[in-house]
């Protein structure tokens, strides 16, 4: 089922070269299975045209509180409590200063006033010249709508329109759908911090060589996402691999299993939840050659010796005050028994098992939740999917809060 099946989301456009990228925002939306209406300023007509939001959305563009289409002559209430979400997209550092005011003399700014508070979030996605998104005036105004519950989403850095480089440009489409998405989803991690490992770990034989382990990654990042839109202040600290960060995701990068271990305990003070689906290497060589080793002609290949690596998992969960701790069993035969005894023995109240060859960089699996009175088994979906059902029985597991 598409992410966004049933949803309604209003589109409001104001003016900026960023106004192309909405053009497949909307459509990322409609890929996400909802339903699209649009709305814009005057000034945003100037950078793309009613027509094309029309035909991408499906629906005629709304420009004006005058349009005398609706009945009642009421675009502003009729939009509003039509929409499961609004997305302000550009949001100019002009709207931004007339939303923190209150101001409604136009359509777009009318719509977000008239908005009921209770009935769906309200997403500004800033677009601006990097000094006019760092003008005092803009923080204030932006600091204003957070206050207000507007979530700000982006701005992105990098090359701007004006040839300069810096923060305020807007976030991609793909970014801004993302976003779209988390914010619909229930807060059932709010006030929550998660810490999570994802990906494999890399163990230096010399400077050239090392051993890891199959991990793609993707389930680890997955559930830091589902986290993330669950409401929780989330770290992630990921070994070496080619995944994107969740926007709003704080990452710590490492290669060995001792600097998952370190950058862990430098981060878990004051977390409720630690969930390990990294693959962490065992062992690791007694010693990392200074130099590559070399063939020497011989045919015997150099001696390696091995140490085991610290448990990260089990280290965390034999802490006093430990946060609800979740590990992962990847294994190949006889998943759920392996999975049981690996609970127990490393004293932490939920497991997830999966086949792991079948797993290791597919974008769907399946997953077995084992604590000590249940199991459960998620049926087959893709990653994102599974990530949001574990969240959500993990929530359902969290002991409260203290204080
Ligand atoms: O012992 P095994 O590697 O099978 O356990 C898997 C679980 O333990 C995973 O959650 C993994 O992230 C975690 N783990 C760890 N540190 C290790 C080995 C595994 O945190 N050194």
């Amino acid at each position: 089922m598409p992410e966004l099946a049933g949803k309604h989301i209003l589109v409001g456009l104001t003016g900026g070269v960023a106004g192309y990228k909405v053009a497949e925002f909307v459509r990322e939306l409609g890929r996400a299975g909802a339903s699209v209406q649009v709305m814009m300023t005057e000034a945003a007509g100037q950078f793309i045209t009613p027509a094309t939001l029309q035909a991408l959305s499906g629906r005629p563009v709304y420009t004006s509180q005058w349009d005398a289409r609706p009945d009642n002559h009421m675009a502003h209430i009729n939009l509003t409590r039509e929409a499961d979400a609004i997305v302000i997209a550009p949001a100019s550092a002009d709207f931004i200063a007339k939303l923190a005011q209150g101001r409604a003399d136009e359509l777009v700014s009318l719509a977000c006033l008239a908005r009921p508070q209770g009935r769906g979030p309200l997403l500004v996605a800033p677009a601006m010249n990097r000094e006019m998104w760092a003008h005092p005036a803009t923080q204030r105004n932006v600091a204003q709508l957070r206050a207000d519950g507007v979530q700000i989403i982006g701005p992105d850095t990098g090359d701007q329109a004006c040839g300069e480089v810096g923060d305020g440009r807007m976030l991609e489409p793909l970014a801004l759908a993302e976003a779209t998405i988390g914010a619909l989803q229930a807060k059932l991690l709010a006030g929550r911090r998660v810490l999570l490992t994802a990906g494999p770990t890399f163990e230096a034989i010399d400077p050239v060589r090392g051993l890891t382990n199959h991990s793609s990654g993707k389930m680890g990042f997955a559930i830091a996402r589902a986290a993330r839109d669950a409401g929780a202040d989330v770290t992630l600290v990921a070994g070496p691999v080619a995944q994107a960060t969740p926007l709003g995701v704080r990452r710590v990068d490492v290669q060995s299993a001792r600097d998952m271990l370190a950058a862990v305990q430098a981060h878990v003070a004051g977390c409720d939840l630690f969930i390990a689906a990294a693959a962490v290497a065992d062992w690791r060589p007694a010693e990392v050659a200074e130099r590559k080793l070399k063939k020497d002609g011989s045919g015997q290949p150099p001696a390696l010796d091995f140490v085991e690596n610290p448990d990260i998992l089990a280290t965390v969960a034999a802490r006093s005050g430990a946060p609800y701790c979740v590990g992962f069993a990847a294994e190949s035969h006889d998943v759920e028994a392996h999975a049981r005894a690996k609970r127990l023995r490393k004293n932490i109240p939920l497991i997830v098992a999966n086949h792991g060859p079948s797993t290791f960089g597919a974008d769907d699996g399946n997953l077995l939740l084992i604590d000590a009175s249940s199991t459960l088994a998620l049926p087959p979906a893709d990653k994102l999917t599974l990530a949001r059902r574990l969240v959500a029985e993990i929530a359902r597991r969290l002991p409260p809060r203290t204080a």
